[in-house]
């Protein structure tokens, strides 16, 4: 009897320990939410919506007058992903945009805003991507018509923690470091973002098929934009991709996994958007 269960306990142990590991938890819910990484790295059908078998397994292209960008493959797999990589090497590539061979990864992958991101979430992605179904996908090379920086600054060797006790602050952090939405939505000045104007829009993107659209003013100077909206029509506007006056966005943004953020992360998120300066 005590054998047996000795050998039950046993046979639990390692379920046990792979429902409570509260790093790959907090790195599951960053992936599947703000960061949303996937958002570039994991190809799409035809239809927009992301492939779920190849996820992370990149390939998907991003075009703009100074770059044909294709994003990497970003699983496990040793040959034509990061499995090779240490936990370092993938931190130092996120934070500082530099591979283990020392070259510079290009835009749009946001390193100017993922310097921002603490050490435990960035151990946390890595903990996410480690456990992703390795893809062999042989990814084409970018084209970058632009010499790419030598750097993107000194390198962030730690982060520390932001606590979750002052929203506008968290919000900052969720809007910048983890979810890069100050990248799209700050206009550019020489090509970099101008931080004077955070949140202000009018960066343009080019869809597929040729139209171009400009990122909103997030801003609250934007009286016919988010300023006039509620809180919960911002939130359900972030989850669903439709604003309140039922006009749907254009899915540049990654609804399918803002969905996901959870209630608290939100309410950071919208008291840092209305403490933005207000900026035309
Ligand atoms: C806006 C699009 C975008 C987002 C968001 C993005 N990336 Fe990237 N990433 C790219 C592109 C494009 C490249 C390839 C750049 C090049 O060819 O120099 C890349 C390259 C990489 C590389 C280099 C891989 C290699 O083999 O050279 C890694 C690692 C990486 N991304 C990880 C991430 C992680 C982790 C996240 C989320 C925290 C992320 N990226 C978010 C677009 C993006
Ligand atoms: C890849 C670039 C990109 C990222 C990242 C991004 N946005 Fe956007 N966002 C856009 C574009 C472009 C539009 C305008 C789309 C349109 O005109 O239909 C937009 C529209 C919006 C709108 C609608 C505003 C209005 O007045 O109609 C809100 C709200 C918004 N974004 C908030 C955010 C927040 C919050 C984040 C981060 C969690 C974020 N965005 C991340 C590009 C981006």
């Amino acid at each position: 009897m005590l054998v047996a269960l000795a050998s039950l306990a046993a046979g639990l142990m390692p379920l046990q320990s792979a429902a409570a590991d509260p790093l790959l938890d907090r790195g599951r819910y960053l992936m599947e939410g703000i960061v949303a990484c996937g958002n570039c790295h994991t190809p799409k059908a035809a239809n927009g919506t992301p492939i779920a078998d190849k996820e992370l397994a990149g390939g998907f292209a991003i075009d703009a007058p100074i770059f044909h960008a294709v994003a990497s493959n970003i699983t496990p797999d040793k040959e034509t992903g990061i499995g090779n990589w240490t936990d370092a090497q993938i931190i130092d590539a996120i934070r500082n945009g530099r591979r283990p061979d020392g070259s510079i990864i290009g835009p749009p992958m946001p390193i100017a805003f993922y310097r921002g991101m603490s050490d435990s979430d960035a151990k946390a992605i890595v903990a996410y991507l480690r456990q992703v179904k390795p893809v062999s996908n042989k990814v084409e090379r970018s084209v970058y018509k632009i010499p790419l920086p030598d750097s993107y600054g000194p390198p962030v060797e730690s982060v520390p923690d932001v606590p979750h006790t002052d929203n506008v602050a968290y919000g900052a952090y969720l809007a910048n470091g983890l979810g890069h939405c100050m990248d799209c939505h700050t206009p550019l000045d020489k090509g970099r973002n101008d931080m004077k104007r955070l949140g202000a829009g009018g960066n343009e993107f080019g869809l597929p098929g040729g139209s171009v659209i400009t990122s909103a003013n997030l801003t609250p100077a934007n009286k016919h934009g988010i300023a006039g909206w509620s809180d919960m029509q911002i939130v359900s506007a972030l989850k669903t991709g439709q604003r309140p006056n039922g006009s749907h966005i254009i899915p540049l943004m990654a609804f399918g996994w803002y969905k996901n953020v959870n209630d608290e992360d939100y309410v950071s998120l919208v008291a840092y958007l209305r403490a933005l300066k207000p900026a035309e």
